[in-house]
């Protein structure tokens, strides 16, 4: 049996959304083991947090710095190998850039930076270090979007035309009306979020299942955002027209103000021969949609799936698996590459998901400013 790669957690701590997804998705497929972390920039919470998860607090550090300084001096088969950076996304920059430079792997949040810029000195960084490198855009990893991806480009639909995509939640609605509860939270801090709160935060997972799921890339954007309040310096609704090619077109819609949304992830793409359709709350239901057949139901686990597909199902037919195991297809697939095994570039998002989605933030960004106009993506 393969040892287990040894796993450091950047934030992530008992009091964070995300840490729960990474640490049950990194022991699902028995990959990986917590060895050292700073959970928190607190200390005491931080020893706290791990006794309570039960990782030894030998490499629980003060503070970053500290782990990449302590962890060099340790022997290679015992340092960490990678790290998933958890952090709010100001510190995505700085944490990664240092992991790169020192030879640590790394699974990173999005949105990857704050600035393009930033995404393209990374860039730069991991050509040099030639480390794996993985952004989580945690909704590949689930079988149907997996199976939307190799239908497409199997030609299943045929020549695409059209894309919707939409990413609607209503949580900053409680928050967004009270201009003191507004500025206790990061999201709607530039400094910690960087340039956008709503297309930085969602409307980029739902910029990047369409380049994932249709293989094109999108190559203009005119964005329209919504601010609720003049004093709030942060988007928190958008809706974005993209084109893709002359005659490939489609749009971006997303909102932290669509009340009662919870995470309504959803992509439809059409083409000349069919189209397919996807619901993140109902992951496991792919639907194909004809001019001239019925509408059929694709599922996970049947053989009748794509080999990419399968590889991200654990269980017969009809045992539903959601997040955590998306998630876990992303950690699965990093496993592979660290150990030089083979894999498929479906596997996990890379470091350019990361570019293209900071060229998109930004890109939408000076587009809403600018009165509405199409900006060129590089
Ligand atoms: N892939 C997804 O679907 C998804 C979902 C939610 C959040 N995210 C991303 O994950 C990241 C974190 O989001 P969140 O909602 O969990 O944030 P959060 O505010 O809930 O948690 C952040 C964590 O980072 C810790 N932290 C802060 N500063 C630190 C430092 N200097 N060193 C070490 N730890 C530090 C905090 O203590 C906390 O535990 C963001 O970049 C966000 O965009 C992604």
């Amino acid at each position: 049996m393969a040892k287990k790669i040894r796993l450091g957690i950047l934030g992530g701590g008992g009091d964070s959304l995300i840490g729960v997804l990474h640490r049950v998705a990194s022991q699902i497929n028995d990959n990986y083991e917590i060895v050292g972390a700073v959970f928190n920039p607190n200390f005491e919470e931080n020893i706290g947090f791990a006794k309570q998860i039960d990782v030894p607090t030998n490499r629980i550090y003060r503070d970053f710095d500290t782990l990449v300084e302590e962890e060099l001096k340790l022997p290679k088969e015992e340092r960490i190998q990678v790290c998933s950076v958890l952090t709010p996304n100001f510190l995505h920059f700085p944490m990664v850039k240092k992991l790169l430079d020192n030879g640590f792997h790394v699974i990173c949040e999005k949105p990857m930076t704050t600035t393009y810029e930033e995404a393209k000195i990374l860039q730069a960084a991991q050509e040099r270090s030639g480390t794996v490198f993985a952004l989580t855009h945690t909704y590949t990893g689930y079988p149907m979007v997996r199976q939307m991806r190799e239908m497409i480009k199997s030609g299943a639909i045929g020549k695409v035309h059209k894309v919707d995509a939409s990413y609607y939640q209503g949580w900053i609605n409680s928050i967004i009306h009270d201009k003191a509860k507004r500025s206790t939270v990061w999201r709607l801090d530039p400094k910690k979020a960087g340039i956008s709160s709503c297309m930085g935060d969602i409307g980029v997972h739902a910029f990047n299942m369409v380049e994932y799921t249709t293989g094109l890339k999108i190559k203009s954007v005119l964005a329209d955002f919504n601010y609720l309040y003049d004093d709030n310096q942060m988007d928190v609704d958008g809706t974005v027209l993209v084109r893709m090619d002359k005659h490939v077109k489609g749009l971006i819609r997303s909102s932290q103000v669509a009340t009662g949304e919870e995470n309504g992830l959803s992509i439809a793409v059409y083409g000349e021969k069919g189209g397919l359709r996807w619901e993140q709350e109902n992951p496991n239901f792919l639907y194909v949609l004809s001019d001239d057949q019925p509408l059929q139901v694709y599922k996970p686990g049947h053989a009748y799936n794509s080999k990419l597909s399968l590889g991200g199902t654990k269980l017969p037919p009809g045992h539903p698996e959601g997040i955590f195991d998306s998630m876990a297809n992303i950690y699965l697939g990093v496993a592979r590459a660290i150990r030089g095994e083979a894999y498929n570039d479906g596997e996990f998002p890379t470091m350019l998901d990361g570019l293209r989605g900071m060229d998109f933030i930004e890109s939408t960004v000076e587009s809403n400013k600018n009165g509405n106009v199409w900006v060129e993506l590089d």
